[in-house]
């Protein structure tokens, strides 16, 4: 434990300001230890997002906002022109930090026009409002992620078995996650069904985050390995799939954790519906199809370690792309705050978020 951890708060958050400082649960030592810790630099949130401490395209931009208002809580002393382009310097460095879920650059793009519209505003004044932003970012965060609750819900059923993969749950974002959402929300109203929680290589997060939070809330969870996935459709164990996106191209395009694809041709193959579950946060207008997301490639050594163990021959080469995308044409419906998206995707989009 560094001197800046410590046990974090129950419930779990992935992320937290509290008196002036921000706090990210260190999601690398879940489920085992549940540690956060105080971010005391701009480098520091970079690295932690980097390094998937905090995870899950909303949680990245919530954290990006409150990176922003770390990284500039020194330069109050200068002059506002000086201020406004270190904060274009700082928000550029932690928009790169990762660059698949747009929620990032969706996130730190709002605060900064949100700031530069306060003409004649000092450094004090703009930085109270970044944070501001940054709080109004986090709360519309919770409220969207209860709509969709709200709007998922009704597609699960009594007795229904649910796929999901990686987790876009409530540690993907600030409360009741997207895909997880409708379940939580189900799961209240004494729904009962069974969630079917892909393990998905290489970083676990199925295993390690989705299985264990929906755990503790109580819903019924089996844990299997990505590759059983297509028998437990063929044996009839999986009703639905819903899945989390971490960019929504302006057609319906939907990138999401490696393996999601595949997920969705099975879908397709056994015909079983499959959705995704996101805010509008991670619709990106200036995609005009999934060509235009950009896939992180990760380091080669997640796939040939585990737990700092070498589990493949010295030398090999190894693939790591962490996202892949889904074309619409494989997604039943998108289920969103303001309601479930059908296809044509590119029309539904439109209507539902007019350039906003
Ligand atoms: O690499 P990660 O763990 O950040 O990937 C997360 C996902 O792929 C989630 O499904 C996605 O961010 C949606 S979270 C609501």
């Amino acid at each position: 434990m560094t001197a800046s951890a410590h046990s974090a708060p129950s419930p779990v958050q992935p992320v937290r300001w509290q008196d002036g400082e921000l706090y990210l649960l260190d999601q690398t030592r879940l489920p085992g230890e549940i540690i956060e810790e105080r971010q005391k630099s701009a480098a520091q949130v970079c690295a932690s997002i980097k390094q998937l401490k905090v995870r899950g395209a909303p949680a990245i931009g919530i954290a990006g906002a409150y990176g922003l208002v770390v990284a500039l809580r020194d330069k109050l002393h200068l002059d506002r022109e000086s201020f406004i382009a270190e904060m274009h310097k700082e928000a550029a460095s932690l928009e790169a930090a990762r660059p698949t879920g747009v929620n990032l650059r969706w996130a730190l793009r709002r605060q900064v026009s949100h700031v530069l519209e306060m003409t004649g505003a000092g450094p004090e004044e703009m930085h109270a409002e970044l944070l501001a932003e940054a709080i109004r970012i986090h709360d519309e965060d919770r409220r969207m992620c209860r709509d969709i609750g709200v709007a998922g819900k009704p597609l699960i059923r009594q007795g229904m078995g649910i796929l999901t993969h990686c987790n876009a749950g409530q540690l993907a974002t600030s409360e009741l996650g997207t895909a997880t959402a409708p379940m939580y929300l189900a799961h209240r109203d004494g729904v009962g069904f069974s969630v079917f929680v892909d393990e998905t290589r290489p970083l676990l997060q199925g295993a390690r985050l989705t299985s264990w939070e929906l755990l503790e809330a109580g819903i019924d969870v089996t844990l299997i390995c990505d590759n059983m996935a297509a028998t437990m459709m063929a044996q009839g164990k999986i009703d639905l799939v819903i899945t989390g996106s971490d960019r929504v191209a302006a057609n319906g395009d939907a990138a999401n954790k490696i393996g999601t694809l595949g997920l969705a041709v099975l879908a397709r193959h056994f015909n079983i519906p499959f959705y995704v579950a996101i805010p509008y946060s991670s619709i990106d207008l200036d995609a005009a199809s999934g060509a235009d997301i950009p896939i992180e490639e990760r380091a080669p050594d997640e796939v040939t370690h585990w737990g700092g163990h070498r589990t493949a021959p010295d030398n090999v080469k190894a693939g790591n792309p962490a996202f892949d995308v889904t074309p619409n044409d494989l997604i039943t419906g998108i289920i969103t705050e303001r309601g479930i998206l059908h296809s044509p995707y590119g029309q539904a989009i439109q209507e539902h978020y007019p350039c906003d």
